[in-house]
């Protein structure tokens, strides 16, 4: 169960950050559909599909992906993000992170504080490690994610196709969730950026 918070940006916006819900359907075909070409072209599955965006709500269902989104005061999802546990044994203690944030609030700290509350999640499911994957061409994601101490650690050479149906390379990052939380601090510390739970 993730706690609701507020979170103020860098430009004094205020957004809430909870999870997503059933009635997400409408704001988040709105929020995907408006997202820009290139970044469309790194989904994994078409978002601006009415069918894609009702099958990742009801996904939540069973548990083996948690949803955040960010929204504004009237509505408006800003931001989406995901932890997807893995369904096998071996990969039990590690989730996967996805991160989209609209472009009329990028660079204004959003992404830092859904990947604050993302991190919350992962530690209350008793994750030990993120992957991120990305394409090369997705450089603000390797950026964000550099800047949380995310490594580099292996590159799949054509092995993903866009959403265009052209070949890219995957980029696979980790991190150990311990690690992650102290290299956030240490960013979060160097900002004014902050959330705050919903009494
Ligand atoms: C990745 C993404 C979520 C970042 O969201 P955001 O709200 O803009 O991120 P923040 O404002 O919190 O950025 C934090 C830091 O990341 C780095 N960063 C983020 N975007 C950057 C960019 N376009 N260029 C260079 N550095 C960038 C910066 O160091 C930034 O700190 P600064 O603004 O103080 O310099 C957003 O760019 C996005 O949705 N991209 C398209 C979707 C995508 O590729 N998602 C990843 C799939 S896993």
């Amino acid at each position: 169960m993730f706690e609701p918070r507020t979170a103020k940006l860098k430009d004094n916006r205020e957004v809430l950050i909870r999870e997503m819900q059933a009635g997400d359907v409408e704001a988040s075909l709105a929020f995907f559909r408006a997202l820009p070409e290139r970044d469309r072209l790194s989904f994994r599955r078409d978002l601006g599909m009415r069918e894609a965006v009702e099958k990742r709500i009801r996904e939540l269902e069973d548990g083996a992906v948690k949803r955040l989104v960010a929204v504004t005061a009237d509505g408006a999802i800003v931001a989406d993000g995901a932890l997807e546990f893995s369904e096998y044994g071996w990969e039990r203690h590690i989730a996967e992170l996805r991160l989209f944030a609209a472009p009329s609030h990028q660079r204004k700290g959003l992404g830092m504080l859904m990947a604050g509350a993302l991190y919350d999640l992962a530690a209350s499911a008793g994750v030990e490690e993120i992957v991120v994957k990305m394409m090369p061409s997705q450089t603000a994601a390797l950026r964000i994610f550099h800047k949380l101490g995310f490594r580099q650690e292996a590159v799949l050479r054509q092995y993903v196709k866009d959403l265009n149906g052209a070949r890219q390379d995957l980029v696979l990052m980790r991190r150990r969730l311990e690690d992650l939380w102290q290299k956030y601090e240490e960013f979060m510390h160097e900002t004014d950026l902050r959330s705050f739970r919903m009494e």
